[in-house]
């Protein structure tokens, strides 16, 4: 069994250690908002945040989240932070096919709850490994300084 927290919730899992956090959220919790892009760490689709560091859910094995807060993007809308993000998202429309986006989200509200005020650098460096084939990079540019704006 791993025990952790998710979205405010204590969970418990009977599955092997070694299970990617991915697969747990979407197949043992239902948490399908979280998703699979390259299942190697290199796109971000999958990011949740755990005790509010954004990672990589495909290559995170769910034995290493025991005892921490998980988050996804079910529960940014109750989060201060992801709902501003979510918000400027809508207000500029950032969004294209979306397949990217919750991972997008998910990379940016830790950036801004870390660094209320991101450079354009600082959102460039946090964002990098988020990758957008739709190419929406500069909407989530400018999404970012508006979500900063409204939290100021
Ligand atoms: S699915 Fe996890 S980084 Fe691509
Ligand atoms: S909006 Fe289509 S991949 Fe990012």
């Amino acid at each position: 069994m791993v025990d952790f927290v998710l979205n405010g919730k204590a969970v418990s899992v009977n599955v092997d250690g070694d299970t990617p956090l991915l697969w747990v959220l979407r197949d043992d919790l239902d948490m399908t908002g979280t998703k699979f892009g390259c299942g190697m760490g290199l796109c971000g689709a999958c990011t949740a945040h755990v005790d509010g560091e954004p990672v990589r859910s495909c290559s995170t094995p769910v034995s290493t989240v025991a005892g921490k807060k998980v988050s996804t993007i079910e529960a940014m809308q109750n989060d201060k932070v992801g709902s501003a993000v979510q918000a400027a998202w809508q207000k500029l429309d950032v969004v294209q096919c979306g397949y990217c986006q919750s991972g997008q989200i998910m990379s940016a509200t830790a950036l801004l709850a870390s660094n209320p005020k991101p450079t354009d650098d600082d959102i460039d460096a946090a964002m990098a490994g988020n990758v957008c084939r739709c190419a929406t990079y500069v909407r989530i540019r400018a999404a970012i300084h508006e979500a900063a704006k409204t939290l100021a």
